[in-house]
């Protein structure tokens, strides 16, 4: 139905623009704005560029006689927009005050982090990433945008799009994995997915691409940690889905934490003004990060006004909360450390957000009370969120079909993430009502629909030490601790399991084990968990993990040992539901990794898109003296990028190409036939990568250039074909040129980075 629905409204939405950029929309903007600059004081405009969290104003009254400090501020026309504010009564309320008491009644901007949804949660974004399904990406940030800007919300602290190779990195889970092809793909779905493509609509939101840039590449995985790279690796692997957002239209961007190039970006002229604005062109606006323009006296470049007047002189236009801007912009601006030209073009840029929103039309256009009460957590959304979730799951292991289990029988349904609700949303969940989320045990309870025995235990705590336990349950999503031993624990769950048929054991990471701040050294299932796991296994019954984890875990151990893994990311507030509909397998798992999961932490960083070194290890080898290897694990992953099983086989015939040789410009079709050999109706993401083997620079041993999203009937065969151009060769050199090189390319297709059919073609200039 959002299918049908949304492509109607985009037509319909793309005719009215066409009309009104015809009457010249952006000069009206320009006289517009250049009017109300010329009465606003330089107070005025550096308020504009004010962004303070809710604080002490959510407490409601008559907005004229609110004395709080944020509230004095409002009024006095020094704050541009707030955020983190939930519910159209309150926004309604503190629109008033900007719009009833400020002297030039400049409406504010309201942001929020509606990250993967807003009360109806859709999964973490590593989750949706491996849907590897960008119109359902697309929805997923529609819906959210329908439903935050019926509850008042008119810009978001979304997509996050940066791309991470270390699973130490907590933030991985709230993006797209390694990959900057898959990554740039789903940046431009969600920019979509916000903005439509009006943003004066009423039920679209302003997007903010975050973190620019390279945010992802933290050293050692620890968060915030100094980022060092060469400009080659970020303009080829970092860099291209911060681009893809922009080029999609995205309106606003947020400056990271870390440094580039020993500058923090909150303050590197180089990416926030020559690349950014130069080189891509975007026009819109730059935010700091939290208290970005402060850190920077941590991070040893000086004091606020230091700081404050590198950021603003960097491009940054917007400051989040630690008011460096509003309070000592006048004295760099009397001492010429800044100039008035750069005040006004960052007030500018904010008083164009706010009028492409339509704001100075109708400042109250996000403040419907009927619109909050019927367009958010509806059973339409809920319905998509439940579709979505069960499509982001990734099949890893499943010896002999165990899954999917029979709807008869008796299940043991053991292991700390079993009867959470309040994990379900998973991490940067801040909307959500958890109470409305559904466990795994009301879910399969529901499915299974009264004709399965359902055995819970919890089976052991998240970890064995307490405090661990509570940092990784903050936010209200705290798993209960249960203070009795842990082999009296066990043996509950294993009592349960010797009764049941099958044992599905929900367990793995807690929401904020991932996240925010959430790095961890460790990325194994926690010790306690996995001694339930090995007395489990020990009752002989079947046993199916059901993991949660906002992260590439290491389960060498689990793959080795556990029959059938079911890798479900966190789900959001369907997540029961879709757990149990692919566990009983209503739903045929087609979720692919948009991450490669490692043996161990040692080999970390480890991603597919490799470059081959001089000395590369032999196919198929562990170890060899004098070669790029480790001596105590093999270099492979236990799963590798792309990776992901279906309770249907499919089967890749060879690639079939329209050319041998090519000139020039010239596009060359590739063709494979995949065939559904299973028993069962299923999807399969059919993936395009290439090699260019020589070049100027050394290039990656194969990186991801297509893939297509096909459905299967049992015994059904289809063919895939992806057209290759010269263009998909390209790639930054030594001197940063955007050029492909002539020469031999491995055209390579399959199910996953690993297993793919090759063929070698030569492209000349
Ligand atoms: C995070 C951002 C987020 C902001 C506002 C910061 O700590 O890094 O991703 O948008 O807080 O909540």
């Amino acid at each position: 139905m959002y299918r049908k629905l949304s492509f109607l409204f985009i037509a319909v939405i793309f005719l009215a623009q066409c009309v009104q950029e015809k009457k010249g929309s952006d000069s009206k903007m320009d006289s517009f704005i250049d009017d109300l600059m010329s009465k606003m004081t330089i107070e005025e405009k550096l308020g504009q560029l004010n962004l303070p969290g809710a604080g002490d104003i959510v407490t409601g009254g008559q907005a004229g006689e609110d004395n709080s400090a944020l509230a004095k501020k409002i009024k006095e026309g020094k704050v541009g927009g707030l955020f983190n504010i939930k519910g159209v009564e309150k926004i309604k309320y503190v629109q008033e005050l900007a719009m009833k008491q400020s002297r030039l009644k400049i409406p504010l901007l309201f942001g929020m982090d509606v990250i993967h949804g807003y009360e109806t949660v859709f999964p973490i974004p590593l989750g949706l990433s491996c849907t590897w399904d960008t119109s359902l990406i697309e929805i997923s940030a529609r819906i959210a945008a329908v439903e935050a800007s019926a509850d008042g919300i008119n810009w978001t602290f979304s997509p996050m799009v940066d791309i991470c190779r270390d699973a130490r990195w907590g933030r991985i889970a709230e993006g797209n994995g390694e990959d900057p092809y898959l990554g740039s793909q789903i940046a431009k779905a969600m920019v979509k997915g916000y903005q439509g493509t009006d943003l004066k609509a009423n039920n679209t939101i302003m997007a903010c691409v975050k973190h620019y840039a390279m945010y992802g590449a933290a050293e050692a995985g620890r968060d915030y940690n100094t980022t060092d790279m060469s400009h080659q690796t970020m303009y080829n692997t970092y860099l291209p889905p911060y681009k893809a957002a922009a080029d999609a239209g995205a309106g606003s961007f947020m400056a990271s934490f870390n440094e580039v190039d020993g500058i923090p970006a909150t303050a590197n002229k180089w990416l926030m003004t020559e690349v950014l604005r130069k080189q891509w062109g975007f026009k819109g606006f730059v935010v700091t990060d939290y208290t970005g323009i402060n850190e920077m006296i941590d991070h040893g470049m000086g004091d606020l006004q230091t700081v404050s007047s590198l950021a603003l002189n960097a491009g940054i236009d917007m400051d989040m909360v630690g008011e460096g801007l509003l309070t000592t912009t006048q004295k760099s601006l009397d001492e010429k450390k800044v100039s008035m030209a750069q005040v006004d073009a960052a007030c500018r840029r904010i008083l164009e957000a706010k009028y492409k929103l339509g704001l100075f039309d109708d400042p109250y256009k996000y403040c419907d009370e009927n619109r909050a009460k019927s367009e958010i957590f509806t059973d339409v959304h809920r319905k998509e969120a439940r579709s979505i979730a069960a499509q982001s799951f990734v099949l890893l292991k499943n010896e002999n079909n165990i899954l999917p289990l029979k709807k008869s029988g008796t299940i043991a349904l053991v292991g700390p993430l079993a009867d959470s609700k309040e994990n379900m949303p998973g991490t940067w969940s801040v909307a959500a009502n958890f109470s409305k989320a559904t466990s795994v045990l009301t879910g399969l309870k529901e499915v299974a629909g009264g004709q399965v025995k359902i055995i819970y235990s919890k089976g052991s705590n998240l970890d064995a030490d307490s405090s661990f336990e509570e940092r990784a349950g903050m936010f209200g999503k705290a798993l209960g601790r249960d203070k009795r031993p842990a082999a009296t624990i066990i043996r509950e769950a294993v009592n349960a399991a010797k009764q049941a048929d099958v044992v599905v054991a929900a367990l793995g990471e807690a929401a904020e084990m991932s996240g925010e701040s959430s790095s961890r050294s460790n990325i194994e299932i926690p010790e306690a968990q996995k001694d339930l796991l090995k007395a489990l296994l020990k009752t002989g019954k079947p046993v199916v993990l059901v993991l949660f984890t906002g992260r590439p875990l290491a389960l060498k151990w689990e793959n080795e040992n556990i029959p059938a893994i079911l890798n479900v990311w966190f789900g959001g507030s369907e997540a029961g539901y879709a757990v149990a509909d692919v566990l009983f397998g209503d739903v045929n798992p087609s979720g692919k990794l948009s991450t490669t999961f490692p043996q161990n932490i040692g080999q970390v960083p480890l991603y597919y898109a490799q470059k081959n070194t001089g000395r590369p290890l032999a196919e198929g080898k562990w170890f060899q003296k004098f070669r790029s290897n480790y001596l105590d694990v093999s270099n492979e992953p236990v799963y590798p990028f792309g990776y992901g099983l279906s309770y249907t086989n499919f089967s890749y015939s060879d690639i079939k190409l329209s050319d041998t040789a090519l000139k020039a410009d010239k596009a060359l079709t590739a063709t494979v036939t995949v065939t559904n050999t299973g028993s069962r109706d299923g999807k399969e993401v059919v993936q395009l990568y290439i090699r260019d083997v020589i070049g100027s620079v050394t290039r990656p041993v194969k990186e991801l250039k297509g893939f297509q999203k096909i459905e299967l009937k049992t015994g059904e065969s289809k063919t895939v074909s992806f057209s290759i151009t010269p263009e998909n060769l390209k790639f930054y050199n030594y001197d940063l040129k955007y050029d492909w090189e002539p020469g031999d390319f491995e055209i390579m297709i399959g199910p996953n980075s690993r297993d793919v059919k090759k063929i070698k073609i030569n492209w000349a200039k």
